[in-house]
């Protein structure tokens, strides 16, 4: 077995500094030595020439963001990603902010696109360019993804590739009004702290398995935002909202994602190493619950 280790420098999807440094201090801390010591083959490739795409003049298209920018960076990671689940590797991609995904998960369902995609966070990330107030597309990936976010000029390479019903969330609990019209709109299966709170989070990852993968027989991607955990978890991350999943719940669904046997693709997005007035405890206990949240999706069990 073969893990694609894919460090992706990049925080242009986003206006906070310092999401560029999570690949480097995850694999500082030791991510590559833990997996191959569960006999994993780690082929890692750090992406450092993301951050060479940006370019020199890259206005706002309405209200986006370094639109330019974040579409070369994600069509280069689509690419890497292809490479690794084409050859059966399992696709591992560390951000860098959650704008990545738009790359990632089109790379997965390029090869798969029978797959599914799970997305665990405290944000729906499905805002389109018309209805985003922040202007940072890490807030809009999913709505690229499903062909809703209408016409972007440079994106004309995102092929929609992720059907409505073939989507779930676990862990939203900030999600703008614009995108609870949208959820509801496409009948988006989605799972916040409230039914996290009312079901347990082991019959929330069977409920949001048999929506989506109802006869555990499609290809999945987990798409994992380090903020879906609570911030007294997993606080050095740039937007961070109260509520969140425990240390164990965010354990459980890798745990539980793994044990399906299905997975071709994780995602593990926004941890941030650097913000401004952040103490190193913090950034010590997020790096390392980054890294053990990415063995449990790799299989680590506890006995
Ligand atoms: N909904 C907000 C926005 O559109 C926040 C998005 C946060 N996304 C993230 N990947 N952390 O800007
Ligand atoms: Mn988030
Ligand atoms: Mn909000
Ligand atoms: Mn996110």
């Amino acid at each position: 077995k073969t893990v694609g280790l894919i460090g992706c420098p990049f925080s242009g999807g986003q206006s906070k500094n310092g999401v560029q440094n999570g690949p480097v201090r995850l694999v500082e801390y030791g991510l590559i030595e833990q997996l191959a010591e569960m006999n994993w083959k780690v082929e890692f490739s750090n992406q450092d020439h993301l951050q060479s795409l940006e370019p020199k003049d890259d206005p706002d298209i309405g209200k986006l963001k370094r639109p330019r920018y974040v579409s070369e960076v994600t069509r280069n990671v689509a690419q890497v990603v292809q490479d690794h689940v084409k050859k059966g590797n399992l696709a591992l991609t560390l951000g860098g902010d959650h704008s990545l995904a738009m790359g990632t998960v089109f790379g997965t369902f390029s090869v798969h696109p029978d797959a599914v995609l799970i997305w665990i966070d405290a944000h729906a990330d499905i805002n389109t360019p018309e209805t985003t107030e922040s202007g940072n597309i890490h807030g809009c990936p999913v709505s690229f993804l499903m062909g809703i976010a209408g016409n972007v000029p440079g994106f004309e390479w995102l092929k929609p590739v992720l059907k409505s019903d073939r989507l779930v969330y676990i862990g939203l609990r900030d999600i703008d009004q614009p995108e609870k019209n949208i959820l509801r709109e496409h009948k988006i299966a989605a799972y916040s702290m409230h039914e996290v709170d009312k079901y347990g989070i082991g019959k929330v990852v069977e409920m949001a398995l048999d929506r989506v993968n109802p006869k555990r027989d499609r290809p999945i991607h987990l798409s994992f935002d380090v903020d879906a955990l609570d911030p007294s978890v997993a606080p050095s991350t740039g937007t961070p909202v109260r509520g969140g999943l425990t240390f164990r719940e965010g354990h459980y669904i890798c745990e539980a994602i793994h044990e399906t046997g299905l997975l071709v693709a994780v995602d593990l997005m926004e941890v941030n190493p650097s913000l401004d007035d952040i103490d190193d405890v913090s950034v010590f206990e997020t790096v390392t619950v980054g890294c053990s949240l990415v063995r449990c999706a790799l299989g680590e069990t506890l006995l």
